[in-house]
């Protein structure tokens, strides 16, 4: 399925076994962050692969991914 996705606005997906942002997260401020970081995972199945651009990493604090 392809379709236009604004991930700051529009309600999440789920059962995604993966999701692919590549430098997008930089532009962001860290509410804002934050706030993508948990929709993803929301959106992930258990096991499910976010990727993101080498430049960019999230908090493993959050606890919500393995690096
Ligand atoms: C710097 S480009 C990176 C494009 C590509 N991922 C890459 O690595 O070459 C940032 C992309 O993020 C998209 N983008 C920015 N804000 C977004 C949002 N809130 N929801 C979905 N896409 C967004 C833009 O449309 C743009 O295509």
């Amino acid at each position: 399925m392809f379709a236009n996705h604004n991930f700051l606005k529009d309600p999440p997906f789920s059962n995604l076994d993966l999701v692919s942002c590549r430098n997008v997260l930089i532009y962001l401020d860290r509410v804002a962050k934050d706030r993508v970081i948990n929709t993803f995972h929301f959106a992930l199945n258990p096991g499910g692969f976010l990727l993101l651009g080498s430049s960019e990493s999230i908090d493993p604090v959050s606890g919500l991914f393995f690096l």
